[in-house]
């Protein structure tokens, strides 16, 4: 059990002051009764609340997808360009989310974003080697060669390692489903020019097994619940 003001605090709502206030001024319900007590308490887990009529359920971590916007940055204190973050509620910037890797600005599609770092760590483990796809159109038209080449692996300047695509597909003259393992920075745009081509657009249509949802516009998020959360740690074998 646990008061209601530490209950909206873990939420995301403010200091305990600020939730304190909150309760106070009629703006709370719990299981869609009114509740202006601070310190009522409740059993957190399933607890259906609303704030300002906004419904909320308690969740320990929040874990989200995003379907990122061209022309927004995955940075808190962006420079160019809005931030992805501008694109969440308040209380799930307070409450710490973060994206799991970044996307470039002009890089569209899938961005999970969380406040759990294990989750984060797990994820973003290069032992763990989670698949991401993306797909990518090229400026110039894609040839065997350089299928080939990323297949078999392409040097990038910042290490003598050779990079090699998990999965490489051609989908059109210009366009291609590219599957990486790894998340470095500008890795598919470096691992094109390596390749002798350029990336003129990229979209990232999953991450492990879970794929960004079409019913998902551009620019919206959504909460993922146990069994996405199982699928996107999926690694490259299919195991969890
Ligand atoms: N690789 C890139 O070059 N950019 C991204 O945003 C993601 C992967």
């Amino acid at each position: 059990m646990i008061e209601l003001e530490r209950l909206l605090r873990s939420q995301g709502f403010g200091s305990r002051a600020d939730c304190r206030a909150l309760i106070r001024s009629g703006s709370v319900s719990v299981a869609g009764q009114p509740c202006a007590d601070p310190f009522a308490r409740f059993e957190a887990e399933g607890l259906r609340f609303a704030v300002d009529g906004v419904a909320w359920l308690y969740r320990r971590f929040a874990y989200l997808a995003l379907h990122k916007p061209a022309g927004h940055e995955c940075s808190q204190r962006p420079l160019h360009h809005p931030s992805v973050y501008s694109l969440l509620p308040d209380p799930l910037i307070k409450r710490g989310v973060q994206a799991v890797g970044r996307l470039d600005e002009d890089t569209t599609g899938l961005l999970v974003l969380t406040d759990d770092g294990q989750f984060i760590h797990r994820l973003s483990s290069p032992k763990k080697a989670v698949p991401k796809v993306y797909e990518v159109t090229t400026r110039h038209v894609v040839d065997a060669s350089q299928v080939g080449a990323l297949l078999s692996g392409v040097v990038l300047h910042d290490d003598p390692e050779p990079v090699a695509a998990l999965d490489c597909t051609l989908l059109g003259e210009r366009c291609l489903r590219l599957t990486v393992t790894q998340g470095r920075y500008h890795l598919v745009k470096r691992m094109l020019a390596a390749a002798g081509n350029r990336v003129e657009a990229l979209h990232r249509t999953s991450i492990g097994g879970f794929s960004l949802p079409a019913s998902l516009e551009v620019g919206r998020w959504m909460w993922l619940e146990a069994a996405e959360l199982a699928l996107l740690a999926a690694d490259k074998g299919g195991s969890f």
